[in-house]
Parts: structure tokens; C-alpha cells; sequence
């Protein structure tokens, strides 16, 4: 257990809030005042400290770098009206990031160190949390090798770190996208179910690719015969079809998303028929045909619900029906905004 009182605290000396323009805040370009830090060495993670946020020195040797040996997660905190912070599923977000340090040969994290950490952090940049609709505060937990050595072999050091950002939506717009059956995301065997940085870092080249023929994203099909659909973009993809909601089913190449997880909840809890399954290319294909495919999005921490309002596959683009139409995908995104916000009951106990 770390008690708080064993956090180092340097404040800034003066904060960079009043320089901030709350009425257009971008997505990831803007950083609180503070940031929290954790070094792993000799076996235990040790040296708790919060310091103003900035960059820091780091080894130009380290397997980080080198051989991409990070982890992060992405989570995000909202002011209810009565002015106290919410963070939105923190617990599942900690069970995520040990998965993913699992698989990337990293030490596990414990939970005090990863609540506690983020408590003392947005108490402290609580100031900072936007409070226009759609604005939050983006969390971003991340681990890396500190290892000063570029050989291969586990490494002995490690740094976590959280960061703390105002954001506003992630898509300003409703998306356009196209499958890919080309570039593959993950393949079984790999790092697909962990969120490590690898992984998307190898999305960008075939993702700019289609971005260069006016899609946003790309909705990933598997690495074997690029038959079945796997995520969109960095987010896990849904669609309602014929009155269902479909979703490919999670396996060691799908991120087991958290705001995938909340939307089946809820369409379960509200009485919504659905499946988590295998969706192949050619049922979607035949569905968008056929006019049953009635809603398509991408559901993720950063853009909560980004509504798909056009598929492309081989030189065709499928519209779906406009976004004001869209029952499901519209309440859900209602409903999760207010959970998180404290200004709806919490069913689940989602929120901290
Ligand atoms: C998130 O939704 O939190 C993500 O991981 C997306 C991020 C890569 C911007």
C-alpha cells in the first residue's frame, strides 16, 4: 500500500490555467500543471512524486524507444454540478493495464499505487476539468522500460506516469470509413489485447493511407484472410442490425474496451437484443445493401461514440442513415455522458 502522505508534491509556482482558451480545446495538445511519476526499481516501484508537468530527461538506451516496451491507458474524469471530480471506471482501467503490462514483460501495478496516484493528481489540476458539454478531463496512465540497455531481454526498470489533459470531442464530425483488408492491426498470438503503444504506432501508415482518400479511419479486418471485422480505428466497432447490436467478439486480437464493455451493459440493461460475435465482411456488406444495417460506431475512451456515417469497401462507400436517427447509438452516448457526470443514478458503480 502507498499512503498518500508518501507522494512528493512540487507545485508549480504559477499555474498555466488562466492561459487556457476553455471555449476550443483540441484533443491532446494540452497539459494540466502536474504531472505524477512512479520509478520500479530493485523489484518495487518506489519514489512516488507529483512535479510540474514538463519534459524529462530520459535514456537515449532505453528499450522504450528502442523496441517499444510501453503500455498506457486512457480514462476520463468529468465535475458533476456539485463540483466534485468523477472518474469513469478507473478500477477496470487498472485490471486493463496489468493485462497489458503482463504481456509486454512488465510489473504488475498495484491498485493503491494506481488510485491513490490519480487521486492525489486530479485533487490536485481539479481545476482544470472543462465543464463545457462534451469536454472532460483525459486521464493517461502509462508505464515504460527505464532500462539503460539495448539488448533484448526483460527489462529491470521501469517508469509510470500519469498525465492529465482538457479535451473536447475527438471527432468533430461523424466518420467516414473504410475496411481494410490489406494492413493488418493484430494477429492471434500477439499484442492486439493489450494496449501497447506498438500497436498503434504500426495503425498509422495504412490509416493515412485511407485518410489521404477522404476517410477518417479504417475498420480493421483479421490478419488471416481479412474476412472478419476486428475494430475500427483505436476503438472497438458496433453496429445495429435488425434491431440488434453486434459486436465482433473480444479474442487476443481486440482491445477489451472499457467503453465497449458500458455500451453492451447498457443495451443489455435496457433490454436490447445483443450479440458479440464474429461479423464477417460480407454480412456487413449485404446488410448495408439490403438497408438493415440502421447504426454503425466506434465506441472508445477518447471519442466515447463516434457515429460511422459511411462505409467504404473495394471503391464502393455505403451511407448509413442520418445520425439524428440513429436511436441506440444517440441514447447511449446521452446516458453514458450522464453517468459519468454523476447527473444520472450509477447502476453499475461505475464511478469514483
Ligand atoms: C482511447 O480511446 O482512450 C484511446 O486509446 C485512443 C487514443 C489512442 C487516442
Amino acid at each position: 500500500m502507498i499512503a498518500t502522505e508518501k507522494i512528493s508534491i512540487q507545485k508549480v509556482s504559477k499555474s498555466r490555467l488562466p492561459e487556457i482558451d476553455f471555449s476550443n480545446i483540441p484533443f491532446g495538445k494540452i497539459y494540466t500543471d502536474h504531472m505524477f511519476l512512479a520509478d520500479y526499481k530493485e523489484g518495487e516501484w518506489q519514489n512516488f512524486r507529483i512535479v510540474p508537468y514538463g519534459y524529462m530527461p530520459i535514456s537515449p538506451a532505453t528499450p522504450a524507444l528502442h523496441y517499444g516496451q510501453s503500455i498506457f491507458e486512457g480514462m476520463k474524469a468529468i465535475k458533476s454540478k456539485d463540483g466534485s471530480a468523477y472518474v469513469f471506471r478507473a478500477l477496470d482501467n487498472w485490471k486493463r493495464m496489468n493485462i497489458s503490462a503482463e504481456r509486454m514483460c512488465m510489473p504488475y501495478i498495484p491498485e493503491e499505487l494506481f488510485m491513490e496516484s490519480l487521486s492525489a493528481l486530479i485533487e490536485l489540476d481539479r481545476s482544470w476539468i472543462p465543464t463545457a458539454e462534451g469536454s472532460s478531463l483525459y486521464i493517461r496512465p502509462f508505464m515504460y522500460s527505464a532500462d539503460e540497455y539495448i539488448g533484448i531481454r526483460p527489462s529491470e526498470n521501469f517508469t509510470f506516469q500519469i498525465i492529465l489533459c482538457p479535451v473536447g470531442s475527438y471527432y468533430s464530425t461523424p466518420v467516414k470509413v473504410k475496411i481494410e483488408k490489406h494492413y493488418t492491426r493484430a494477429v492471434a498470438g500477439g499484442t492486439g489485447f493489450a494496449k501497447a503503444g506498438g500497436n498503434y504506432g504500426g495503425a498509422i501508415y495504412p490509416a493515412k493511407m485511407a485518410q489521404d482518400k477522404g476517410y477518417h479511419q479504417l475498420v480493421w479486418t483479421d490478419g488471416v484472410e481479412h474476412k472478419y471485422i476486428e475494430e475500427s480505428g483505436t476503438m472497438n466497432v458496433m453496429f445495429v442490425m435488425d434491431n440488434t447490436l453486434i459486436t465482433p467478439a473480444l479474442s487476443d486480437s481486440i482491445l477489451a474496451g472499457i467503453t465497449r464493455d458500458s455500451v453492451l451493459s447498457l443495451a443489455r440493461h435496457w433490454g436490447m437484443k445483443v450479440e458479440e460475435r464474429r461479423i464477417s465482411v460480407d454480412e456487413l456488406i449485404a446488410g448495408l445493401e439490403k438497408g438493415i444495417v440502421t447504426e454503425a460506431f466506434g465506441a472508445g475512451t477518447a471519442a466515447t461514440i463516434a457515429h460511422i456515417e459511411l462505409i467504404g469497401h473495394e471503391g464502393k462507400d455505403y451511407h448509413l442513415p442520418p445520425i439524428e436517427k440513429r436511436e441506440f447509438s444517440n441514447r447511449v452516448y446521452k446516458e453514458l455522458d450522464a453517468i459519468k457526470s454523476g447527473s444520472q443514478p450509477d447502476p453499475f458503480g461505475w464511478i469514483t
